[in-house]
């Protein structure tokens, strides 16, 4: 049995959706937790935690206000000494095409997504540090994964917690910090409308909360994406292929030409780093590593 009892845990958008769900199930574990949330959810929420017997605080802000994060952690470090866990969970939508979306509307996506996340990191990361624990979780979605029609500001915030996660994954491992992401689909709010409703019933919220469990543990992993829903785990990869060597004689029209070839995912790699990207190729050119 995981057992969070001593912990301390952010959820952010915990007011609703899956962050509720996230924030009573690592409080059922026992981990004194904090509901984050824009709207007055969160204190619902807390009531609900309360009821059940757990630990619970409310906290309305928005993720993206970096002031208002600062001293939502500061209050937490001052009254509960230390911060165990944060799940960036806090999210909206502004869907159209691209050609019809303003970038007031992408900003706003990105600000609350990609920066709400790194602002309430950044708050946190120092005590991580000092205290040598940490277990931070982004939520990234497989609109940014692999793409969704009308997506463009949330697809591109998305993709960027994922670059997040995997430097705060590097940087973090020396003290213990483990910085992971979920890509979910659960029954929301957000998610009316988007899939018929007898599909979507089958993504019930407390059927993705176990991936953030595991993800938030003493035993996680570090820098896995882990997918989650219906029931469902799946581990996603960043991989290249083997690919193709032209050497000095590199052309567009080569690339073009051998292109099936390059593509092919046969003993396709996962660099652990991006510096591994450089020496795959100066390996393949037969240059020293
Ligand atoms: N539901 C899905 O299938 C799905 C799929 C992929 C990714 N996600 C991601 O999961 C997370 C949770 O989504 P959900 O489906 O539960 O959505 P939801 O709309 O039900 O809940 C999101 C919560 O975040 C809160 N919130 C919004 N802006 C905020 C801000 N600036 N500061 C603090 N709180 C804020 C909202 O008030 C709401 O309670 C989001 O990051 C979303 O992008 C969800």
């Amino acid at each position: 049995m995981i057992d969070l009892n001593g912990r301390v845990a952010i959820v952010t958008g915990a007011g609703g959706g899956l962050g509720r769900s996230h924030a009573l199930l690592l409080a059922s574990r026992g981990a004194k937790v904090v509901v984050n949330d824009l709207g007055s959810g969160a204190q619902t929420v807390v009531d609900e935690i309360h009821a059940a017997g757990g630990q619970a605080r409310a906290v309305q802000c928005s993720v993206a206000d970096a002031g208002a994060v600062q001293a939502m952690v500061d209050a937490v470090l001052a009254d509960w000494g230390r911060i165990d866990i944060l799940v960036n969970n806090a999210g909206i939508l502004r869907d159209k095409s691209f050609a019809k979306m303003g970038l007031d509307d992408f900003r706003l996506v990105v600000d609350v997504h990609l920066m709400g996340s790194a602002n309430c990191t950044k708050a946190v990361w120092n005590a991580m540090r000092e205290q040598n624990y940490g277990r931070v979780v982004m939520t990234t979605s497989c609109s940014g994964l692999y793409g969704n029609f009308g997506q463009a500001n949330y697809a591109a915030a998305k993709m960027g917690l994922v670059g997040l996660m995997q430097t705060l994954g590097i940087e973090g491992e020396k003290h213990n910090i483990r910085v992971n992401c979920l890509a979910p689909t659960g029954k929301t709010k957000m998610m009316e409308g988007i899939l018929p409703d007898a599909q979507l019933s089958k993504f019930k919220p407390e059927l993705v909360s176990p991936a953030v469990l595991a993800l938030v543990s003493e035993q996680a992993p570090n820098r896995a994406i882990l997918s989650a829903g219906a029931g469902g785990f799946e581990l996603v990869h960043i991989a290249m292929t083997q690919g193709i060597e032209l050497g000095e004689s590199a052309s567009a029209e080569a690339i073009l030409q051998r292109w099936n070839e390059l593509a092919d995912r046969t003993n396709a790699i996962v660099p652990s780093t991006g510096f591994e990207q450089a020496q795959h190729e100066l390996k393949k050119g037969g240059f020293e590593v």
